[in-house]
C-alpha cells in the first residue's frame, strides 16, 4: 500500500488544526472520506439531483442506473448471490432493527447474542422479549475473552428452539472477531438462522457472505470511507421474501386500494420513501476505493500498527488492554483502561491527547455499556486504525500517551 499516495486522497488529513496535522484514530466510530467519494456525490448533486424509482425522464433514469450500479458493487464486494439481497439502510442499527422487527418469532423462541454487543444488537432483543415473548440468551466469553464455542454448542444441545443467533462479527469494544464460520455451521445444523453485525468487519477484512453462509449481515457505509447515514442490510432472498416490510410507504408497493397494499419484491419493499441517492452513489464509490486497495492489505496494515502500539503500551503501569492480549486477535482496535489514582479518567486522557497532539480517539463505553457494567469496568480509551494511518502516527500516539499518563500520575 502506498500510504503517501493514499493520504493525498483524504482532504481531512491535510487540514491543520492549531498549526498541526490530525492523527485520526477514531475509525471504528466513523472513517474519513476520500475525494473520490465526495466527487461521486457532487456529480449527483450538480448533474442529476432528482428522485429515482418513479419518473421516466432522463435524469431520473440516470439516478436509477447509478443506484443499480452501487447495489451491484456492494453485492460483489460482500460476495452476495444477488443484488436483490442488498437493502440500503441508514446504518447497521437500522439493519439489525429491521430483522428484529420483521422476522417472525414465536413466544419462547431463543435469540443468542454475545456478551459484548453494541446497544444496537442488545436493545432490540430486550424489546422483542417484551413484545413477542422471545428469550434473549447471552453466550459469555471465555476467560481469555475469546468466543466460547463449546458453551455455544451446549446451548443448542439443551434447547431445540434457538431461532436466531445475532452476534457482533468484529467487536467495536476490542476488535475481537468471533469464529463466524463455525458458529454458522453449528447454528444451521440446529435449524437456527444467523445474523452478523458486520459494522467493524466489512470495512477491515475480506468478507465473503456466500462462503460464510450467514443469513443476515448488517453494516455501516460511513465506517468504510462512505457518506454518513448510509448502511446496508444483506439477507438471503428466500428469507427476505417471507418477511413483512419494516417501514412502509412510497415505492414499496405496486398498487394500493383503500383497504390493501400489494408489496413489491425485495429490495423495494424494504426501501420506503425517497432514498438517499447521493449516499447510495457515494457508497458505490467507497466500495470501489476499498476494492482497489484490497481488504487483505488493509487487514495486514492495521494488524502491523496494532502490534507496534500494543508492544509499546502494554507494560505502562496501570494500563490494561481490553480483550485478547494478542494484537493479532484484535484487528485495528486497541482499547484500554488506565488506573489514575491521583484523579482523571479515560475522557481526560482523550481530551489531553487531542489538545496536545491532535490525536482523535474515543473514550467511554463505546455503546457497549452492558459489558462494562457486567465486568464493573471503568470507562476506557479506544484507538482504532485504518488504511491511512502510519507508523509515525503510531509512534506519536505512544509517546503522547505516555506523557499524558505521567501528567495524571506524576
Ligand atoms: N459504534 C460506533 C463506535 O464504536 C459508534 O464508535
Amino acid at each position: 500500500m502506498d500510504l503517501e499516495k493514499i493520504r493525498l486522497d483524504f482532504p481531512a488529513l491535510a487540514k491543520k488544526w492549531n498549526g498541526k496535522q490530525l492523527i485520526y484514530f477514531d475509525n471504528a466510530c466513523m472513517t474519513l472520506k476520500p475525494g473520490q467519494v465526495m466527487d461521486a456525490m457532487d456529480r449527483y448533486y450538480s448533474d442529476y439531483p432528482v428522485c429515482g424509482g418513479r419518473s421516466l425522464h432522463r435524469m431520473a433514469k440516470q439516478v436509477d442506473e447509478k443506484v443499480t450500479e452501487s447495489r451491484e458493487k456492494i453485492q460483489k464486494f460482500l460476495g452476495a448471490a444477488r443484488p436483490e439481497e442488498i437493502i440500503f439502510t441508514r446504518n447497521t442499527t437500522e439493519g439489525l432493527n429491521l430483522v428484529a422487527n420483521c422476522l417472525e418469532f414465536k413466544k419462547g423462541d431463543i435469540v443468542l447474542t454475545t456478551d459484548r454487543e453494541h446497544n444496537s444488537n442488545l436493545i432490540p432483543w430486550q424489546i422483542q422479549s417484551h413484545r413477542k415473548g422471545i428469550r434473549h440468551v447471552i453466550v459469555y466469553s471465555d476467560q481469555d475473552n475469546t468466543f466460547d464455542l463449546a458453551g455455544f454448542e451446549e446451548i443448542f444441545n439443551k434447547n431445540n428452539n434457538v431461532r436466531l443467533v445475532s452476534m457482533v462479527h468484529t467487536a467495536n469494544l476490542d476488535g475481537y472477531t468471533i469464529p463466524a464460520k463455525e458458529i454458522v455451521k453449528i447454528a444451521h445444523d440446529h435449524s437456527a438462522l444467523v445474523m452478523l453485525d458486520g459494522a467493524q468487519s466489512a470495512p477491515h477484512r475480506p468478507v465473503d457472505l456466500k462462503a460464510l453462509d450467514v443469513d443476515f449481515f448488517a453494516l455501516s457505509i460511513h465506517k468504510m470511507l462512505g457518506p454518513t447515514g448510509m448502511g446496508v442490510l444483506y439477507g438471503k432472498q428466500h428469507l427476505l421474501e417471507k418477511m413483512a416490510p419494516f417501514m412502509v410507504g412510497g415505492d414499496t408497493v405496486s398498487d394500493t386500494t383503500f383497504e390493501a397494499a400489494k408489496f413489491l419484491p425485495t429490495p423495494e419493499k424494504f426501501e420506503a420513501g425517497l432514498q438517499n441517492y447521493a449516499g447510495i452513489i457515494g457508497s458505490g464509490a467507497a466500495v470501489d476505493y476499498l476494492t482497489k486497495i484490497g481488504l487483505s492489505n488493509i487487514e495486514k496494515h492495521e494488524e502491523r500498527l496494532n502490534r507496534i502500539i500494543t508492544e509499546r503500551i502494554k507494560d505502562i503501569p496501570g494500563l490494561t488492554i481490553i480483550g485478547p492480549q494478542d494484537p493479532g486477535q484484535r484487528g485495528g482496535i486497541i482499547s484500554f483502561t488506565v488506573e489514575l489514582p491521583k484523579g482523571g479518567d479515560a475522557h481526560d486522557i482523550a481530551i489531553v491527547l487531542d489538545e496536545t497532539a491532535n490525536i482523535a480517539v474515543r473514550s467511554g463505553a463505546f455503546c457497549v455499556h452492558s459489558w462494562f457494567n457486567y465486568r464493573k469496568c471503568q470507562p476506557a480509551v479506544r484507538a482504532s486504525l485504518y488504511l491511512y494511518n502510519t507508523e509515525d502516527e503510531a509512534e506519536t500516539f505512544i509517546d503522547t500517551l505516555r506523557k499524558t499518563i505521567n501528567l495524571f500520575n506524576p
